[in-house]
């Protein structure tokens, strides 16, 4: 599995605040990723943490002066700008913005960002009234303006004892947002929504039927479609993952919980990818006390679910909406005459069916195999991936059935070129 920021030179450009001591392990995080990670420090920021921390870490030396020319036929700010696929200001002190706002190229750091042309992310870090300071704020509307995207610090508990907005985001939020960058956005002006998870079907408040669904195929695909620049709305069965960041997580109990949110949200979505294990069935008749051990029927009476894939086809039938209707089935054998039933029956635009009698495919797994299923009758089976990989081949998909792709297409190029 090739890394995400392989072959990817990422700038990190640190300025003298007293969150400095967090991005260290962002470069580590970025280095996981792949990435080469070049440093340059303001001369603030060296008061805080000295270049040897980040230059031993990252592996690589650590810029912190204009002026200071290893080879002469280098001029450091043009070479480190030129190197640069994105560049990343964390954190952002009010003075750097300041600099950055109004052109001053007195530092190698605001040389090298008005130097570059890779994608610039800036994460603020600062006291709240210094974040609130209405030159502070003119400073980041400016630098909006440039086209520079601003990450909006968190509230919390400050350094300096007060409470209020200045914190550095969390990780995975700059993450997914230095991976965006770094992606064609090729989902912008879309929406989709996605199922994920399991579903729980109580018999009584103690006890429920559920199934091995970690949810973990329907986040990837949450976090991919993001990544390419789609609005995402996540509706989510009980799991242990962590909501992807810039996402609208629903999170939900019962397939009839997640019916409802579907349906809530089906008519806005472009695209709707069912990849929650909703139960078939449910306990006919829960009870509102739990039930006692003596109490417990030898037989447990079952009635059906509602089939949300189903329901949604239909609607597709009368409003055309969703654009593109896709599930997932996960099957122990016949995968391509349940999936192509299932296809048919429910009336899908795609089925990605799963052979779960393997242990690194299905529920649970960090990886997948899936056999890809068109209403056009085309079969692509995909190799063994990582789950996101496996989500970014349904995209793929996707993109290539939506009905209207090549108007899409031109709509948001149009959009694109007037900005
Ligand atoms: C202990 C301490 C913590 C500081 N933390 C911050 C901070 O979080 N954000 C900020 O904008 N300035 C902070 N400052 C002030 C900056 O270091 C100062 O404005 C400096 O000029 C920033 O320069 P630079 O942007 O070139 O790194 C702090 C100063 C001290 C002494």
């Amino acid at each position: 599995m090739q890394p995400l920021l392989a072959n990817k030179t990422i700038l990190l450009g640190v300025s003298g605040s007293i969150a400095v001591y967090k991005t260290v392990d962002w470069a580590r995080a970025l280095m996981r990723d792949g990435a080469v990670v070049r440093t340059i420090m303001t001369e603030a920021a060296t008061r805080f943490m000295a270049p040897l921390t980040f230059a031993a870490l990252t592996g690589q030396p650590v810029n912190t002066d204009m002026f200071q020319q290893a080879d002469a036929h280098q001029i450091p700010h043009i070479s480190l700008a030129r190197q640069a696929d994105c560049i990343l200001l964390a954190p952002a002190t009010a003075t750097t913005l300041a600099r950055l706002a109004h052109g001053l190229a007195d530092n190698l750091l605001s040389a090298v960002v008005m130097a570059a042309t890779a994608p610039v992310i800036i994460c603020p870090a600062m006291n709240t009234k210094m974040l609130q300071h209405p030159a502070t704020q003119a400073n980041l509307t400016t630098l909006r303006r440039f086209g520079y995207l601003i990450i909006e610090p968190e509230s919390g508990r400050m350094a300096c004892g007060e409470e209020g907005p200045g914190r550095l985001p969390e990780w995975d939020q700059v993450r997914e947002t230095v991976l965006a960058t770094l992606r064609p956005q090729d989902l912008a002006g879309r929406t989709v929504l996605v199922s994920a998870g399991p579903t729980r079907e109580h018999l009584d408040p103690a006890r429920f039927l559920s199934n091995r669904s970690t949810g973990k195929m329907g986040y990837a695909l949450a976090r991919t479609a993001r990544r390419r620049g789609a609005r995402v709305i996540l509706v989510s069965g009980p799991t242990h993952l962590a909501p992807p960041p810039m996402v609208e997580t629903m999170r939900v109990e019962t397939a009839a919980e997640m019916e409802l949110a579907i349906l809530a949200h089906g008519k806005e979505a472009d695209a709707l990818v069912m990849a929650a294990a909703v139960a078939d069935h449910r306990p006919a008749s829960p009870t509102k006390a739990k039930l006692k051990k003596q109490a417990m029927p030898p037989t447990l009476p079952l009635a059906a679910t509602s089939d949300i894939l189903r329901t949604m086809g239909e609607q597709k039938k009368k409003s055309g909406r969703p654009a593109v209707l896709v599930g997932f089935a996960a099957e122990s054998s016949n995968l391509t005459t349940e999936g192509q039933r299932k296809l048919r029956d429910k009336n899908l635009d795609l089925i990605a069916v799963n052979d779960i009698g393997h242990p690194d495919r299905g529920f649970a797994a960090d990886t997948n195999q899936v056999l890809l299923l068109d209403r056009f009758g085309t079969s692509r089976q995909l190799p063994l991936l990582g789950k996101e990989e496996t989500a970014d081949h349904v995209w793929d998909t996707i993109i290539a059935l939506f009905p209207d792709r090549d108007q899409g297409l031109r709509a948001r190029s149009k959009k694109a070129n007037k900005k």
